[in-house]
């Protein structure tokens, strides 16, 4: 399936999965860098798993938007090639663009053409994928070869 067939298939718009991770974005723990990242990760029975960055005085704790909703979600459940899609959102100039370490994780949760959504607060949005954002990805195969 081509990546607009796979966005017309599920049950949110592109607007919807965006104004739901911006409810994420509101609930952001950023007292050091107060920048609120928020996101949603849609499973396979149609359940949105919401994150949003969270910060810490040591800093390098701190957890992105994109990875507390993945990890909440296999926390609860889920695994590997069961997500749809990620939505995420920030009030960055142009739609916002994950971190490398939460591209490495959407690598090993989710299939490499799984789309992902990317806005900001000024309703700009782009649709990738994750083979798109990180292409050549390191995943479980190269361990088992
Ligand atoms: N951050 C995210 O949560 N997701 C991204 O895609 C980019 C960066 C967070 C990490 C940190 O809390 C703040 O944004 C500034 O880097």
């Amino acid at each position: 399936m081509n990546m607009s067939d796979q966005i017309s298939q599920l049950p949110y718009t592109i607007e919807q999965l965006l104004s739901e991770a911006k409810a994420a974005f509101e609930r952001a723990y950023v007292p050091y860098s107060n920048f609120k990242v928020g996101a949603v990760a849609l499973d396979d029975d149609n359940q949105l798993h919401y994150g949003c960055n969270i910060e810490n005085a040591a800093y390098s704790p701190t957890n992105c938007a994109e990875r507390t909703a993945l990890f909440r979600a296999v926390a609860d459940g889920k695994r590997p090639g069961q997500f749809q899609v990620v939505a995420v959102i920030g009030d960055t100039p142009d739609p916002i663009t994950p971190c490398g370490v939460c591209r490495q994780v959407m690598a090993e949760l989710c299939g490499p053409d799984m789309p992902v959504v990317l806005g900001n607060l000024k309703g700009q949005y782009r649709i990738t994928t994750l083979s798109e954002l990180l292409p050549g990805a390191f995943t479980s195969k190269d361990l088992h070869s």
